[in-house]
Protein backbone atom coordinates (compact mmCIF):
# COMPACT_ATOMS: atom_id res chain seq x y z
CA UNK A 1 0.00 0.00 0.00
CA UNK A 2 2.69 2.43 1.03
CA UNK A 3 4.75 1.90 -2.36
CA UNK A 4 1.61 2.84 -3.99
CA UNK A 5 1.10 6.11 -2.06
CA UNK A 6 4.84 7.19 -2.47
CA UNK A 7 4.26 8.10 -6.01
CA UNK A 8 1.09 10.05 -5.62
CA UNK A 9 2.87 11.98 -2.68
CA UNK A 10 5.80 12.52 -4.30
CA UNK A 11 3.73 14.65 -7.77
CA UNK A 12 1.34 16.47 -5.38
CA UNK A 13 4.95 17.83 -3.63
CA UNK A 14 6.21 19.09 -7.14
CA UNK A 15 3.09 20.03 -8.63
CA UNK A 16 3.18 23.46 -7.12
CA UNK A 17 6.81 23.82 -7.76
CA UNK A 18 5.97 22.60 -11.85
CA UNK A 19 2.93 25.35 -11.88
CA UNK A 20 5.25 28.24 -10.93
CA UNK A 21 7.64 27.34 -12.86
CA UNK A 22 5.42 27.42 -16.19
CA UNK A 23 4.47 30.76 -14.70
CA UNK A 24 7.90 32.52 -15.02
CA UNK A 25 8.37 34.14 -18.20
CA UNK A 26 11.78 35.33 -19.72
CA UNK A 27 12.33 39.33 -19.56
CA UNK A 28 12.00 39.49 -23.26
CA UNK A 29 8.40 38.36 -23.97
CA UNK A 30 7.88 39.84 -27.32
CA UNK A 31 10.13 38.60 -30.71
CA UNK A 32 13.55 40.01 -31.81
CA UNK A 33 13.10 43.03 -33.92
CA UNK A 34 14.27 41.53 -37.51
CA UNK A 35 14.76 44.87 -38.79
CA UNK A 36 16.25 48.35 -37.89
CA UNK A 37 12.90 50.17 -38.54
CA UNK A 38 9.19 49.86 -36.58
CA UNK A 39 6.62 49.39 -39.16
CA UNK A 40 4.19 50.73 -36.76
CA UNK A 41 3.35 54.52 -36.90
CA UNK A 42 3.29 55.86 -33.82
CA UNK A 43 2.52 60.08 -34.23
CA UNK A 44 4.86 62.26 -33.30
CA UNK A 45 5.68 66.41 -33.39
CA UNK A 46 7.06 66.02 -37.11
CA UNK A 47 5.27 62.61 -38.51
CA UNK A 48 1.36 62.68 -37.88
CA UNK A 49 -1.16 63.37 -40.06
CA UNK A 50 -1.52 67.01 -39.47
CA UNK A 51 1.67 67.99 -40.80
CA UNK A 52 1.44 69.65 -43.93
CA UNK A 53 2.34 68.14 -46.92
CA UNK A 54 2.19 69.26 -50.78
CA UNK A 55 4.48 68.52 -53.41
CA UNK A 56 6.10 71.50 -55.20
CA UNK A 57 5.42 72.89 -58.77
CA UNK A 58 8.00 71.43 -60.12
CA UNK A 59 7.41 67.76 -58.80
CA UNK A 60 3.52 67.94 -59.77
CA UNK A 61 4.99 68.13 -62.93
CA UNK A 62 6.91 65.11 -62.94
CA UNK A 63 4.33 63.23 -61.18
CA UNK A 64 2.40 64.33 -64.60
CA UNK A 65 4.77 63.07 -66.90
CA UNK A 66 4.85 59.82 -64.40
CA UNK A 67 1.54 59.20 -64.84
CA UNK A 68 1.29 59.21 -68.58
CA UNK A 69 2.95 56.04 -68.41
CA UNK A 70 -0.02 54.54 -66.91
CA UNK A 71 -3.75 54.02 -68.27
CA UNK A 72 -5.93 56.17 -66.13
CA UNK A 73 -7.77 53.15 -64.96
CA UNK A 74 -4.07 51.92 -63.42
CA UNK A 75 -2.81 55.04 -62.48
CA UNK A 76 -2.27 53.63 -58.77
CA UNK A 77 0.23 51.29 -60.43
CA UNK A 78 2.17 54.91 -59.78
CA UNK A 79 2.35 54.71 -56.09
CA UNK A 80 6.27 53.87 -56.06
CA UNK A 81 7.41 56.38 -58.16
CA UNK A 82 5.20 59.03 -56.53
CA UNK A 83 5.82 58.13 -52.64
CA UNK A 84 10.08 58.39 -53.71
CA UNK A 85 9.27 61.52 -55.38
CA UNK A 86 7.59 62.58 -51.40
CA UNK A 87 10.30 61.11 -50.12
CA UNK A 88 12.91 63.47 -51.94
CA UNK A 89 11.02 66.20 -51.05
CA UNK A 90 9.98 66.15 -47.77
CA UNK A 91 13.17 64.00 -46.72
CA UNK A 92 10.91 60.98 -45.43
CA UNK A 93 8.30 59.24 -46.41
CA UNK A 94 5.46 60.27 -43.48
CA UNK A 95 1.70 60.04 -42.56
CA UNK A 96 1.00 63.43 -44.78
CA UNK A 97 3.52 62.01 -47.85
CA UNK A 98 1.62 58.82 -48.13
CA UNK A 99 -2.25 60.20 -47.73
CA UNK A 100 -1.03 63.03 -50.08
CA UNK A 101 -0.39 60.33 -52.27
CA UNK A 102 -3.67 58.40 -52.06
CA UNK A 103 -5.49 61.48 -52.61
CA UNK A 104 -3.36 61.92 -55.74
CA UNK A 105 -3.78 58.62 -57.16
CA UNK A 106 -7.48 57.87 -55.47
CA UNK A 107 -6.30 54.97 -53.64
CA UNK A 108 -7.46 53.81 -50.18
CA UNK A 109 -4.69 55.36 -47.78
CA UNK A 110 -4.35 51.65 -46.50
CA UNK A 111 -2.77 50.68 -49.91
CA UNK A 112 -0.48 53.46 -50.13
CA UNK A 113 0.72 52.36 -46.35
CA UNK A 114 1.39 48.37 -47.59
CA UNK A 115 4.08 49.28 -50.12
CA UNK A 116 5.37 52.18 -47.89
CA UNK A 117 6.44 49.66 -45.08
CA UNK A 118 6.65 46.84 -47.15
CA UNK A 119 9.52 48.52 -49.73
CA UNK A 120 12.81 49.13 -47.33
CA UNK A 121 13.76 52.40 -49.17
CA UNK A 122 10.90 54.64 -48.20
CA UNK A 123 11.96 55.52 -44.22
CA UNK A 124 9.20 55.87 -42.60
CA UNK A 125 11.29 58.42 -40.12
CA UNK A 126 13.54 61.36 -40.36
CA UNK A 127 16.96 60.19 -41.65
CA UNK A 128 20.32 62.07 -41.54
CA UNK A 129 21.89 64.37 -44.03
CA UNK A 130 23.56 61.31 -45.23
CA UNK A 131 21.92 57.64 -44.78
CA UNK A 132 24.66 54.64 -44.72
CA UNK A 133 22.70 51.84 -45.76
CA UNK A 134 25.80 49.23 -44.68
CA UNK A 135 25.22 45.60 -46.95
CA UNK A 136 25.91 42.72 -44.37
CA UNK A 137 24.60 40.08 -46.98
CA UNK A 138 27.03 36.63 -46.92
CA UNK A 139 28.87 37.93 -49.74
CA UNK A 140 29.50 41.03 -48.14
CA UNK A 141 30.78 39.80 -44.98
CA UNK A 142 33.19 37.27 -47.42
CA UNK A 143 34.88 39.75 -49.10
CA UNK A 144 37.40 42.30 -48.91
CA UNK A 145 38.13 43.25 -45.09
CA UNK A 146 33.80 41.85 -44.63
CA UNK A 147 31.09 43.85 -43.72
CA UNK A 148 31.49 43.18 -39.92
CA UNK A 149 34.88 45.02 -39.70
CA UNK A 150 33.04 47.88 -41.85
CA UNK A 151 30.45 47.98 -39.35
CA UNK A 152 32.28 48.27 -36.48
CA UNK A 153 34.17 50.73 -37.82
CA UNK A 154 30.86 52.88 -38.63
CA UNK A 155 29.55 52.25 -34.79
CA UNK A 156 33.16 53.01 -33.05
CA UNK A 157 33.48 56.02 -35.65
CA UNK A 158 30.03 57.89 -35.38
CA UNK A 159 29.26 56.94 -31.53
CA UNK A 160 25.73 54.42 -32.85
CA UNK A 161 24.19 51.66 -33.48
CA UNK A 162 22.58 50.30 -36.85
CA UNK A 163 19.30 52.04 -36.60
CA UNK A 164 20.54 55.25 -35.28
CA UNK A 165 20.84 58.67 -35.94
CA UNK A 166 24.22 60.97 -34.89
CA UNK A 167 23.34 63.70 -32.80
CA UNK A 168 24.20 66.03 -34.81
CA UNK A 169 21.67 65.21 -37.39
CA UNK A 170 24.67 64.37 -40.62
CA UNK A 171 24.67 60.72 -40.14
CA UNK A 172 21.73 57.64 -40.31
CA UNK A 173 23.26 54.19 -39.84
CA UNK A 174 21.45 51.23 -41.32
CA UNK A 175 22.33 47.27 -41.87
CA UNK A 176 20.47 46.21 -45.51
CA UNK A 177 20.33 42.90 -47.39
CA UNK A 178 22.35 42.73 -50.81
CA UNK A 179 22.95 45.97 -52.60
CA UNK A 180 23.71 44.17 -56.19
CA UNK A 181 27.41 45.16 -55.86
CA UNK A 182 28.91 41.71 -54.43
CA UNK A 183 32.17 41.96 -56.22
CA UNK A 184 32.76 45.18 -55.09
CA UNK A 185 32.54 43.43 -51.36
CA UNK A 186 32.16 45.20 -48.49
CA UNK A 187 29.64 47.94 -49.50
CA UNK A 188 28.05 51.12 -48.27
CA UNK A 189 25.29 52.91 -50.07
CA UNK A 190 24.95 56.57 -48.67
CA UNK A 191 22.20 58.50 -50.08
CA UNK A 192 21.85 57.30 -53.90
CA UNK A 193 25.72 56.48 -54.12
CA UNK A 194 27.44 53.24 -53.84
CA UNK A 195 31.11 53.24 -52.20
CA UNK A 196 32.86 49.93 -52.48
CA UNK A 197 35.56 48.17 -51.93
CA UNK A 198 35.69 49.35 -48.31
CA UNK A 199 38.31 49.04 -45.98
CA UNK A 200 38.71 51.06 -42.01
CA UNK A 201 40.65 53.61 -43.50
CA UNK A 202 38.64 54.48 -46.77
CA UNK A 203 35.79 54.22 -44.63
CA UNK A 204 36.68 56.85 -41.74
CA UNK A 205 38.31 58.81 -44.76
CA UNK A 206 34.61 59.00 -46.09
CA UNK A 207 33.18 59.43 -43.41
CA UNK A 208 35.33 62.34 -42.30
CA UNK A 209 35.25 64.45 -45.59
CA UNK A 210 31.27 64.08 -45.89
CA UNK A 211 31.46 65.16 -41.66
CA UNK A 212 33.54 68.29 -43.24
CA UNK A 213 32.09 68.61 -46.54
CA UNK A 214 28.63 69.48 -44.34
CA UNK A 215 29.93 72.27 -42.46
CA UNK A 216 29.62 74.87 -45.96
CA UNK A 217 33.16 75.62 -45.33
CA UNK A 218 33.31 79.30 -47.69
CA UNK A 219 36.22 78.25 -49.57
CA UNK A 220 36.58 80.65 -53.06
CA UNK A 221 40.07 80.17 -54.16
CA UNK A 222 41.13 77.02 -54.84
CA UNK A 223 44.07 77.21 -57.14
CA UNK A 224 46.83 76.30 -54.52
CA UNK A 225 44.83 73.42 -53.42
CA UNK A 226 45.58 70.07 -55.12
CA UNK A 227 42.78 67.68 -54.67
CA UNK A 228 43.73 64.51 -53.41
CA UNK A 229 43.58 61.00 -55.65
CA UNK A 230 39.84 60.01 -56.61
CA UNK A 231 38.10 63.24 -54.99
CA UNK A 232 35.34 65.53 -56.11
CA UNK A 233 33.76 68.19 -54.81
CA UNK A 234 31.68 68.00 -51.70
CA UNK A 235 28.64 69.64 -53.91
CA UNK A 236 28.15 66.74 -56.14
CA UNK A 237 26.84 69.43 -58.59
CA UNK A 238 30.65 70.35 -59.07
CA UNK A 239 31.89 66.70 -59.85
CA UNK A 240 34.80 67.07 -62.49
CA UNK A 241 32.79 65.11 -65.18
CA UNK A 242 35.87 65.93 -67.78
CA UNK A 243 38.36 63.48 -66.56
CA UNK A 244 38.36 59.83 -65.12
CA UNK A 245 40.36 61.53 -61.83
CA UNK A 246 38.56 58.05 -59.76
CA UNK A 247 41.81 56.01 -61.59
CA UNK A 248 44.32 58.86 -63.50
CA UNK A 249 45.15 60.41 -60.31
CA UNK A 250 45.28 63.89 -58.81
CA UNK A 251 42.41 65.55 -60.50
CA UNK A 252 43.48 69.39 -62.36
CA UNK A 253 43.85 72.43 -59.64
CA UNK A 254 41.26 74.49 -59.49
CA UNK A 255 38.10 72.21 -61.19
CA UNK A 256 37.45 70.42 -57.82
CA UNK A 257 37.10 72.16 -55.08
CA UNK A 258 34.79 75.22 -55.70
CA UNK A 259 32.50 77.53 -53.75
CA UNK A 260 31.36 75.76 -50.44
CA UNK A 261 33.20 72.52 -51.43
CA UNK A 262 35.09 70.26 -49.62
CA UNK A 263 36.69 66.66 -51.04
CA UNK A 264 34.87 63.84 -50.80
CA UNK A 265 35.66 60.83 -52.23
CA UNK A 266 33.89 59.75 -55.86
CA UNK A 267 31.28 56.93 -55.30
CA UNK A 268 32.52 53.53 -56.96
CA UNK A 269 35.21 51.02 -55.90
CA UNK A 270 37.61 52.98 -53.64
CA UNK A 271 40.33 50.55 -54.08
CA UNK A 272 41.35 51.99 -57.06
CA UNK A 273 40.07 49.62 -59.45
CA UNK A 274 37.73 51.14 -61.97
CA UNK A 275 34.29 48.64 -62.06
CA UNK A 276 34.36 45.15 -60.89
CA UNK A 277 37.05 43.84 -63.23
CA UNK A 278 40.32 42.13 -61.25
CA UNK A 279 42.35 44.29 -59.12
CA UNK A 280 45.41 42.50 -60.22
CA UNK A 281 44.88 43.16 -64.23
CA UNK A 282 44.70 40.91 -66.80
CA UNK A 283 45.36 37.09 -65.55
CA UNK A 284 44.08 35.42 -68.93
CA UNK A 285 43.69 36.28 -72.55
CA UNK A 286 46.40 38.30 -72.17
CA UNK A 287 48.61 38.38 -75.35
CA UNK A 288 46.52 40.59 -78.69
CA UNK A 289 43.82 38.74 -80.21
CA UNK A 290 44.37 37.07 -84.12
CA UNK A 291 42.01 38.32 -86.52
CA UNK A 292 40.82 42.33 -86.59
CA UNK A 293 40.29 42.70 -82.87
CA UNK A 294 42.89 44.46 -81.28
CA UNK A 295 43.09 45.34 -77.42
CA UNK A 296 41.63 49.06 -76.60
CA UNK A 297 44.81 51.00 -75.59
CA UNK A 298 42.96 53.26 -72.91
CA UNK A 299 42.63 50.20 -70.70
S1 LIG B 1 26.01 40.91 -50.68
FE1 LIG B 1 26.53 42.99 -50.40
S2 LIG B 1 26.03 43.88 -52.27
FE2 LIG B 1 25.45 41.82 -52.54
Amino acid sequence: MASKITPLLFRSAFRPARQASKQCRTFAASARAASDSLNVHRDSPENNASTPFKFTEDNNKIITEILKRYPPQYKKAAVMPILDLGQRQHGFTSLSVMNEVARLLEMPPMRVYEVATFYTMYNRNPVGKWHLQVCTTTPCQLGGCGSDIIVKTIEKHLGITPGHTTADGLFTFVEVECLGACVNAPMVQINDDYYEDLTPETTIQLLTALKESANDVKTTHTDDVEAPKGFIDGDDKNVNKGKDIGVAGSAPRGEILKKNGVPVPIPGPMSGRRTCENIKGLTNLTSEPWGPEVFRKDL
